[in-house]
């Protein structure tokens, strides 16, 4: 069995070795440190990243740190931020959000209601999504709906992103069933999971 001491010598070096997500790694997240710093690498770059479900800010920080290096792109940030579809219960995290999330202010829209009910907000504001990152309710039926409503936005190269689908049945099954068949090349960590979007 492997130490839970190489665990964290590990997420150590990741840490040391990622000074830019500094701000991202202090917040508390399900996001793993390696996680991170691939969502940062796939944000380098994109003009537009949208992400559903964003809690307290870990996955957006990731975001801001990447597009703050080149002063240029936007993240879109939808959350109830109610803390919809998560086990510990309902509470209000959007003061929470808004504290950890202040230094990437002048590139994050926050669009707060339920993904499939801000669909014409979005659509008022982005013609198209470089990044789509997907962390909201994990359910079949949740994942189904986001990537249903969302998935319009999408070109030619841009890159899907999916949390948590290791565990979460529901996640696991929208990604093979509709995503995996329109996208080029895939990747993934043990509980993440993401693609290119083929012609
Ligand atoms: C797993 S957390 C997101 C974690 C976040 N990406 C991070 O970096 O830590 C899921 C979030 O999705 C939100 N959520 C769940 N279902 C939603 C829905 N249908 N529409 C909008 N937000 C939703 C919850 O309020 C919660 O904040």
């Amino acid at each position: 069995m492997i130490s839970p001491r190489f665990f964290f010598a590990k997420d150590f070096f990741i840490k040391i070795k990622n000074p830019q997500l500094s701000k991202a790694f202090r917040i508390k997240s399900h996001l793993t440190a390696r996680e991170r710093v691939v969502l940062y690498r796939l944000a380098l770059g994109k003009e537009t990243i949208l992400e559903i479900g964003s809690y307290i800010g870990a996955s957006a920080c990731c975001f801001g740190s990447a597009v703050k290096k080149t002063d240029f792109g936007k993240i879109f940030c939808i959350d109830t931020w109610q803390n919809d579809a998560m086990t510990e219960g309902k509470r209000d995290t959007w003061q929470d959000f808004q504290h950890n999330t202040q230094c990437y202010k002048k590139y994050i829209i926050p669009i707060r209601g339920f993904s499939t009910d801000v669909i014409d907000e979005v659509k008022m504001q982005i013609k198209s999504i470089d990044l789509f990152f997907i962390d909201g309710n994990h359910s079949y039926e949740g994942v189904k709906a986001d990537w249903g409503a969302y998935k319009g936005f999408l070109k030619e190269d841009s890159i899907v992103v999916f949390h948590d689908r290791g565990w979460a049945e529901g996640v696991k099954r929208v990604v093979l069933e509709e995503v995996s068949p329109l996208v080029s090349s895939f990747d993934s960590l043990p509980n993440m999971w993401w693609g290119t979007i083929k012609k």
